[in-house]
């Protein structure tokens, strides 16, 4: 009887401290001091126009500084910029950045401590008739596109500010489908490794920050309304853009999504990854979704693009030829309910430096597999220890009558 409670103790023990062993997870302990400033130095007589704001996020590391600068003025756009010093500032010439005249509008100082810079912006917000219902935009006519939604033309009108987390929403306010929508883009950095609890609840590092966009009760133009999002990248001349998609773990936070697409920055000749921007191939019809109210996503390949995207941002800070690459993200596949079922999509993308964070499995997934790999162990170790205490028992009680 001993060795069956020691067995199942041993099964106990490997469920307990197995996943915390730190074996299965990456177990970054990495941390950033991350502090927030919206329209940092800006004095009147300067003034951005009503609804747009700079946010700068500083994330201090022990030798190096992330600075996360994000803008609406124009397309909204949100840029990194990597220094190897705790030291480099944000400085805006706010008359410049507001003209949009001309580049060095901002910059971040000492110029010579910046090891990276990457912006991703959105640019447009397509619609088109499915009305063959494939959910392939790329092999839809070009008469079934509507005019796009430029987000430079956007009227951004609430701002919310929490923590290191940052909401604004707007919309297209000459067209009658935003009479009763908004939409909205919520950014959020991180001091350390960890996921938000929504889905589809990325794995993120202090190296990463968040952008999560959604459509939240525009009407659609057309009954068969399917939706694609617009993003560029913009980078440092040298540098390739490059989607890969790999194969994720079906999890908890993601169900039944198998992938993850990463669009990498890498720099010519060189297989070493500097920045990514990062997403599960999925968007949420609801704001609170179940499973069903998952639909997947698809993305083009990145082209060139000829010019930098509108962003006032990105006009003011780059300045020596960067490189811009666009795509689309288009939503749903063959058969999915339509725009017009829930009025509603979200979807989110992760931004950082360095390699993107790879999931593994969680305590959660690891507690059912050392129960379900475990339990036909114990039971079989219990099986054979039974049959030899019998094959004990039985031969000493055979001999015993000969005694
Ligand atoms: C910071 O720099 C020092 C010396 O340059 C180095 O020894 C240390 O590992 C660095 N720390 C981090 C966290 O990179
Ligand atoms: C804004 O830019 C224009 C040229 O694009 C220039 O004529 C004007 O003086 C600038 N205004 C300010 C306040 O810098
Ligand atoms: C930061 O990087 C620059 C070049 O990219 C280099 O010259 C400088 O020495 C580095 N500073 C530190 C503190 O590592
Ligand atoms: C729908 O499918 C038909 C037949 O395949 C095709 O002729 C038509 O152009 C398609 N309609 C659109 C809007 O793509
Ligand atoms: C701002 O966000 C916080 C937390 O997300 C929320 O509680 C608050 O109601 C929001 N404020 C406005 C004005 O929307
Ligand atoms: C906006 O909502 C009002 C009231 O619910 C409705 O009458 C109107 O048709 C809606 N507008 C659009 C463009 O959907
Ligand atoms: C984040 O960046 C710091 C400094 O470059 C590095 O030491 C750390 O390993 C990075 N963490 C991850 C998870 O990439
Ligand atoms: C759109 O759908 C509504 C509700 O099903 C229907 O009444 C209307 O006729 C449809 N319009 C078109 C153009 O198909
Ligand atoms: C959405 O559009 C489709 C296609 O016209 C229509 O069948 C359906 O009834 C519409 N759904 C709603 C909720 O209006
Ligand atoms: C990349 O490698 C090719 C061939 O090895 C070489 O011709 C080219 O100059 C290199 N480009 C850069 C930017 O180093
Ligand atoms: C996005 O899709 C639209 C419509 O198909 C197309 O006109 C546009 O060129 C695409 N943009 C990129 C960057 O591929």
């Amino acid at each position: 009887m001993s060795k069956l409670k020691s067995c199942f103790i041993c099964s106990l023990l490997f469920v307990v401290f197995c996943p915390s062993s730190g074996f299965f997870g990456s177990g970054d302990s990495f941390r950033r001091k991350v502090s927030v400033e919206v329209n940092p130095g800006l004095t009147p007589p300067s003034t951005l126009p009503p609804g747009v704001h700079l946010v700068h996020v500083r994330a201090l590391g022990q030798n190096d500084t992330l600075h996360f600068l994000f803008c609406n003025q124009g397309a909204p756009s949100l840029l990194l910029v990597h220094t190897n010093t705790t030291e480099s500032t944000v400085h805006v010439n706010w008359p410049e950045f507001i003209n949009r005249s001309s580049s060095g509008g901002l910059q971040v100082e000492p110029q010579s401590s910046v090891q990276y810079s990457s912006a991703l912006i959105i640019t447009r917000l397509w619609e088109y008739s499915d009305v063959n219902n494939t959910a392939d935009p790329q092999h839809t006519s070009e008469s079934s596109f509507y005019p796009p939604y430029e987000l430079q033309d956007f009227i951004w009108s609430e701002f919310n500010q929490s923590d290191h987390r940052i909401r604004i929403c707007g919309g297209d306010r000459t067209a009658a489908s935003f009479t009763n929508g908004t939409f909205c883009l919520q950014i959020s950095a991180f001091e350390s490794e960890g996921r938000e609890s929504a889905w589809p609840g990325l794995l993120h590092n202090s190296n990463s920050s968040q952008l999560r966009v959604s459509l939240e009760g525009v009407t659609a133009r057309v009954n068969y309304s399917r939706f694609s999002l617009e993003l560029q990248s913009v980078g440092d001349s040298g540098f390739l853009g490059r989607v890969d998609v790999h194969r994720s773990i079906d999890d908890e936070y993601t169900p039944s999504i198998f992938k993850v697409s990463q669009w990498v920055s890498l720099p010519v000749n060189s297989s070493r990854v500097w920045g990514y921007a990062q997403w599960k191939p999925v968007a949420y019809r609801k704001s609170s979704p179940v499973t069903e109210d998952a639909t997947p996503c698809s993305h083009t390949e990145p082209i060139p693009m000829a010019r930098l995207p509108p962003s006032a941002l990105i006009q003011a800070y780059f300045s020596h030829g960067p490189q811009t690459y666009g795509l689309n993200v288009s939503f749903g596949i063959a058969g999915d309910a339509f725009y017009n079922a829930t009025n509603y999509l979200s979807w989110t993308v992760l931004m950082g430096v360095g390699d993107p964070p790879v999931d593994s499995f969680s305590v959660f997934i690891i507690c059912i597999m050392a129960v379900g790999l475990g339990t036909p162990l114990v039971l079989i170790i219990v099986g054979v220890v039974f049959l030899w205490i019998r094959k004990r028992t039985s031969q000493s009680s055979g001999y015993e009558p000969i005694n």
